[in-house]
Protein backbone atom coordinates (compact mmCIF):
# COMPACT_ATOMS: atom_id res chain seq x y z
CA UNK A 1 0.00 0.00 0.00
CA UNK A 2 1.31 3.61 -0.96
CA UNK A 3 2.31 5.83 2.25
CA UNK A 4 0.18 9.45 2.66
CA UNK A 5 1.17 12.58 3.61
CA UNK A 6 -0.19 16.04 4.54
CA UNK A 7 1.53 18.89 4.88
CA UNK A 8 0.68 22.28 5.97
CA UNK A 9 1.34 25.35 4.25
CA UNK A 10 3.07 23.38 1.73
CA UNK A 11 3.20 25.80 -1.39
CA UNK A 12 6.26 27.89 -0.57
CA UNK A 13 9.43 28.11 1.42
CA UNK A 14 10.22 25.21 3.77
CA UNK A 15 6.72 23.67 3.28
CA UNK A 16 7.22 23.58 -0.58
CA UNK A 17 10.39 21.96 -0.38
CA UNK A 18 9.81 19.30 2.40
CA UNK A 19 7.06 18.60 -0.37
CA UNK A 20 9.21 18.18 -3.38
CA UNK A 21 11.82 15.91 -0.99
CA UNK A 22 8.94 13.45 -0.35
CA UNK A 23 7.99 13.37 -3.86
CA UNK A 24 11.75 12.70 -5.03
CA UNK A 25 11.71 10.01 -2.62
CA UNK A 26 8.51 8.56 -3.29
CA UNK A 27 6.65 5.65 -4.89
CA UNK A 28 4.61 5.78 -7.66
CA UNK A 29 1.55 4.62 -5.38
CA UNK A 30 2.35 7.26 -2.28
CA UNK A 31 -0.09 10.64 -2.32
CA UNK A 32 0.83 13.73 -0.97
CA UNK A 33 -1.83 16.18 0.37
CA UNK A 34 -0.77 20.00 0.25
CA UNK A 35 -2.48 22.61 2.17
CA UNK A 36 -1.66 26.13 2.15
CA UNK A 37 -4.35 29.39 3.10
CA UNK A 38 -4.32 31.77 -0.21
CA UNK A 39 -2.22 31.88 -3.00
CA UNK A 40 -3.59 29.61 -5.55
CA UNK A 41 -1.26 31.04 -7.96
CA UNK A 42 1.29 30.08 -6.11
CA UNK A 43 -0.25 26.21 -5.26
CA UNK A 44 -0.67 25.29 -8.84
CA UNK A 45 2.42 26.59 -9.88
CA UNK A 46 4.07 23.99 -7.44
CA UNK A 47 2.03 21.43 -8.53
CA UNK A 48 2.57 22.30 -12.67
CA UNK A 49 6.40 22.49 -11.96
CA UNK A 50 6.50 19.16 -9.93
CA UNK A 51 8.34 16.55 -12.20
CA UNK A 52 5.68 15.21 -14.85
CA UNK A 53 5.41 11.50 -14.03
CA UNK A 54 4.94 12.55 -9.99
CA UNK A 55 2.72 15.53 -10.46
CA UNK A 56 -0.17 13.24 -9.85
CA UNK A 57 0.61 12.35 -6.46
CA UNK A 58 0.04 15.33 -5.30
CA UNK A 59 -3.40 16.87 -4.30
CA UNK A 60 -3.89 20.69 -3.45
CA UNK A 61 -5.88 21.43 -0.58
CA UNK A 62 -6.88 25.02 0.16
CA UNK A 63 -7.75 26.05 3.74
CA UNK A 64 -7.12 28.84 6.19
CA UNK A 65 -5.39 27.05 8.73
CA UNK A 66 -5.77 30.31 11.70
CA UNK A 67 -9.55 29.68 11.39
CA UNK A 68 -10.50 26.45 13.84
CA UNK A 69 -13.34 26.08 11.83
CA UNK A 70 -11.45 25.84 8.30
CA UNK A 71 -9.08 23.20 9.94
CA UNK A 72 -12.18 20.74 11.03
CA UNK A 73 -13.45 21.50 7.41
CA UNK A 74 -10.35 20.34 5.92
CA UNK A 75 -10.15 17.69 8.67
CA UNK A 76 -13.31 16.39 7.47
CA UNK A 77 -12.62 16.78 3.68
CA UNK A 78 -9.49 14.35 4.15
CA UNK A 79 -11.04 11.98 6.59
CA UNK A 80 -13.73 11.68 3.50
CA UNK A 81 -10.83 11.18 0.89
CA UNK A 82 -8.00 8.70 2.49
CA UNK A 83 -8.27 5.87 3.46
CA UNK A 84 -4.89 6.17 6.05
CA UNK A 85 -2.42 8.76 6.90
CA UNK A 86 1.09 7.87 7.56
CA UNK A 87 3.02 11.23 7.95
CA UNK A 88 1.87 14.47 9.10
CA UNK A 89 3.65 17.86 8.98
CA UNK A 90 2.74 20.44 10.41
CA UNK A 91 4.14 23.56 9.54
CA UNK A 92 2.35 26.49 8.93
CA UNK A 93 3.52 29.80 11.26
CA UNK A 94 3.07 33.18 11.39
CA UNK A 95 4.63 36.10 13.28
CA UNK A 96 4.19 39.95 13.97
CA UNK A 97 6.42 42.35 13.04
CA UNK A 98 5.71 44.83 16.06
CA UNK A 99 7.61 44.75 19.09
CA UNK A 100 5.72 43.34 22.31
CA UNK A 101 4.98 46.64 23.77
CA UNK A 102 2.68 47.34 20.80
CA UNK A 103 0.76 43.73 20.17
CA UNK A 104 -2.84 43.90 21.36
CA UNK A 105 -4.56 40.92 22.75
CA UNK A 106 -6.19 39.30 19.59
CA UNK A 107 -2.66 39.72 17.75
CA UNK A 108 -1.22 37.82 20.71
CA UNK A 109 -4.05 35.07 20.07
CA UNK A 110 -4.08 34.81 16.69
CA UNK A 111 -0.11 33.54 16.95
CA UNK A 112 -0.60 31.41 19.72
CA UNK A 113 -4.05 29.78 17.74
CA UNK A 114 -2.17 29.50 14.08
CA UNK A 115 1.08 27.74 15.34
CA UNK A 116 0.24 26.20 18.06
CA UNK A 117 -3.85 25.47 19.14
CA UNK A 118 -4.53 24.76 15.71
CA UNK A 119 -2.03 22.62 15.09
CA UNK A 120 -2.73 21.03 18.12
CA UNK A 121 -6.10 20.07 17.33
CA UNK A 122 -5.28 18.90 13.69
CA UNK A 123 -3.58 16.12 15.17
CA UNK A 124 -6.19 15.40 17.10
CA UNK A 125 -8.83 15.63 14.40
CA UNK A 126 -6.96 13.54 12.34
CA UNK A 127 -5.60 10.86 14.70
CA UNK A 128 -8.60 8.02 13.47
CA UNK A 129 -6.67 8.31 10.14
CA UNK A 130 -3.57 7.88 11.28
CA UNK A 131 -1.65 4.58 10.48
CA UNK A 132 0.38 2.78 12.70
CA UNK A 133 3.45 3.38 12.73
CA UNK A 134 2.91 6.98 11.13
CA UNK A 135 5.35 9.84 12.05
CA UNK A 136 4.14 13.88 13.02
CA UNK A 137 6.65 16.37 12.42
CA UNK A 138 6.29 20.54 13.78
CA UNK A 139 7.87 23.01 12.15
CA UNK A 140 9.17 24.97 15.15
CA UNK A 141 12.00 27.11 15.09
CA UNK A 142 14.52 28.24 17.01
CA UNK A 143 13.38 31.24 18.11
CA UNK A 144 11.69 28.63 20.50
CA UNK A 145 14.86 27.59 22.01
CA UNK A 146 16.60 30.62 22.71
CA UNK A 147 14.47 33.86 23.75
CA UNK A 148 14.68 36.88 21.84
CA UNK A 149 13.14 39.90 22.41
CA UNK A 150 12.56 40.91 19.03
CA UNK A 151 9.58 37.38 18.40
CA UNK A 152 8.27 37.64 22.32
CA UNK A 153 5.06 35.85 21.10
CA UNK A 154 6.42 33.91 18.29
CA UNK A 155 9.73 32.07 20.26
CA UNK A 156 6.29 31.58 22.93
CA UNK A 157 4.34 30.03 20.29
CA UNK A 158 7.19 27.86 19.02
CA UNK A 159 8.00 26.92 22.62
CA UNK A 160 4.91 25.39 22.92
CA UNK A 161 5.57 23.48 19.77
CA UNK A 162 8.46 21.79 20.92
CA UNK A 163 6.74 20.76 23.80
CA UNK A 164 4.12 19.67 22.16
CA UNK A 165 5.71 17.17 19.72
CA UNK A 166 7.34 16.07 23.15
CA UNK A 167 4.63 15.83 25.30
CA UNK A 168 2.57 13.87 22.33
CA UNK A 169 4.98 11.05 22.42
CA UNK A 170 3.16 8.70 25.28
CA UNK A 171 -0.04 10.04 23.93
CA UNK A 172 0.63 8.10 20.68
CA UNK A 173 2.60 5.15 21.85
CA UNK A 174 -0.55 2.74 21.08
CA UNK A 175 -0.18 3.62 17.57
CA UNK A 176 3.33 3.39 17.68
CA UNK A 177 2.98 7.07 16.19
CA UNK A 178 6.65 8.99 16.27
CA UNK A 179 6.56 12.75 17.09
CA UNK A 180 9.34 15.10 16.27
CA UNK A 181 10.04 19.10 15.91
CA UNK A 182 12.37 20.51 14.09
CA UNK A 183 13.91 23.73 15.07
CA UNK A 184 15.27 26.25 11.73
CA UNK A 185 17.27 29.22 12.42
CA UNK A 186 17.31 32.02 9.46
CA UNK A 187 15.98 30.30 6.25
CA UNK A 188 15.66 31.50 3.13
CA UNK A 189 12.18 31.88 2.25
CA UNK A 190 9.68 34.44 1.07
CA UNK A 191 9.56 34.78 4.71
CA UNK A 192 12.12 37.38 5.11
CA UNK A 193 11.33 39.41 1.66
CA UNK A 194 11.20 42.62 3.40
CA UNK A 195 13.87 42.33 5.92
CA UNK A 196 16.40 45.22 4.75
CA UNK A 197 20.26 44.12 3.85
CA UNK A 198 21.72 46.02 6.75
CA UNK A 199 19.23 43.32 8.86
CA UNK A 200 20.22 40.65 7.11
CA UNK A 201 24.07 41.40 7.22
CA UNK A 202 23.85 41.86 10.79
CA UNK A 203 22.35 38.09 10.97
CA UNK A 204 24.52 37.06 8.94
CA UNK A 205 27.61 37.84 10.99
CA UNK A 206 25.98 35.87 13.67
CA UNK A 207 25.56 32.74 11.64
CA UNK A 208 29.09 30.91 11.76
CA UNK A 209 28.31 29.29 8.32
CA UNK A 210 28.26 33.45 7.41
CA UNK A 211 24.58 32.72 5.55
CA UNK A 212 20.77 31.89 5.60
CA UNK A 213 19.80 28.39 5.47
CA UNK A 214 18.30 27.80 2.50
CA UNK A 215 14.84 25.17 2.08
CA UNK A 216 16.03 22.39 0.70
CA UNK A 217 18.46 21.86 3.59
CA UNK A 218 16.01 21.88 6.12
CA UNK A 219 13.86 19.72 3.91
CA UNK A 220 16.15 16.81 3.94
CA UNK A 221 16.62 17.14 7.47
CA UNK A 222 12.93 17.13 7.93
CA UNK A 223 12.46 14.02 5.64
CA UNK A 224 15.39 11.85 7.65
CA UNK A 225 13.21 12.49 10.71
CA UNK A 226 10.03 11.29 9.31
CA UNK A 227 11.74 8.37 8.00
CA UNK A 228 13.86 7.82 10.78
CA UNK A 229 12.09 4.76 12.55
CA UNK A 230 14.21 5.42 15.86
CA UNK A 231 13.76 9.33 16.06
CA UNK A 232 10.56 10.42 18.55
CA UNK A 233 10.61 13.13 21.14
CA UNK A 234 12.91 15.23 19.47
CA UNK A 235 13.79 18.69 18.85
CA UNK A 236 16.67 19.26 16.22
CA UNK A 237 18.32 22.57 15.34
CA UNK A 238 19.02 23.25 12.41
CA UNK A 239 20.91 27.02 12.50
CA UNK A 240 24.38 27.16 10.79
CA UNK A 241 26.22 27.28 14.24
CA UNK A 242 24.10 30.89 15.28
CA UNK A 243 24.90 33.06 17.89
CA UNK A 244 27.82 30.62 18.91
CA UNK A 245 30.28 32.76 19.36
N1 LIG B 1 11.96 31.05 7.13
C1 LIG B 1 12.55 30.96 8.32
O1 LIG B 1 13.61 31.58 8.57
C2 LIG B 1 11.95 30.10 9.40
C3 LIG B 1 12.74 29.81 10.53
C4 LIG B 1 12.22 29.02 11.53
C5 LIG B 1 10.95 28.50 11.41
N2 LIG B 1 10.20 28.81 10.30
C6 LIG B 1 8.85 28.23 10.24
O2 LIG B 1 8.70 27.53 9.03
C7 LIG B 1 7.33 27.53 8.64
C8 LIG B 1 7.23 27.94 7.18
O3 LIG B 1 7.84 29.20 7.02
P1 LIG B 1 8.40 29.68 5.59
O4 LIG B 1 9.51 30.61 5.88
O5 LIG B 1 8.61 28.51 4.72
O6 LIG B 1 7.14 30.54 5.10
P2 LIG B 1 6.61 30.93 3.63
O7 LIG B 1 7.66 30.74 2.59
O8 LIG B 1 6.00 32.25 3.81
O9 LIG B 1 5.46 29.82 3.35
C9 LIG B 1 4.32 29.78 4.12
C10 LIG B 1 3.41 28.69 3.61
O10 LIG B 1 2.33 28.57 4.55
C11 LIG B 1 1.10 28.85 3.89
N3 LIG B 1 0.23 29.58 4.81
C12 LIG B 1 0.42 30.81 5.36
N4 LIG B 1 -0.63 31.14 6.14
C13 LIG B 1 -1.47 30.07 6.09
C14 LIG B 1 -2.72 29.80 6.67
N5 LIG B 1 -3.33 30.68 7.48
N6 LIG B 1 -3.33 28.61 6.40
C15 LIG B 1 -2.74 27.70 5.58
N7 LIG B 1 -1.55 27.90 5.00
C16 LIG B 1 -0.93 29.09 5.25
C17 LIG B 1 1.47 29.66 2.66
O11 LIG B 1 0.48 29.53 1.62
P3 LIG B 1 -0.58 30.74 1.33
O12 LIG B 1 0.25 31.97 1.15
O13 LIG B 1 -1.31 30.31 0.13
O14 LIG B 1 -1.45 30.80 2.54
C18 LIG B 1 2.78 28.97 2.26
O15 LIG B 1 2.50 27.78 1.58
C19 LIG B 1 6.61 28.45 9.63
O16 LIG B 1 6.02 27.67 10.63
C20 LIG B 1 7.75 29.26 10.23
O17 LIG B 1 7.45 29.70 11.53
C21 LIG B 1 10.67 29.59 9.30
Amino acid sequence: MGKTSLITGATSGIGAAIASELLGRSDADDVIWLNYGHNDEAAEAFVREAPGEKRGQLRLLKADLSSYKEMCRMAEELKRNMEGLDRLVLNTGISLKEPFEEYDYEQWNRVLETNLSIPAFLVRELLPVMREGGSILFTGSYAGQQAYSSSVVYGVSKAGVHFLAKSLVKVLEPKKIRVNAIAPGFIQTPWHESRTEESRQRIERKIALHRFGTPGEVAQMACAILENEYMNGSVTDIHGGYDYF
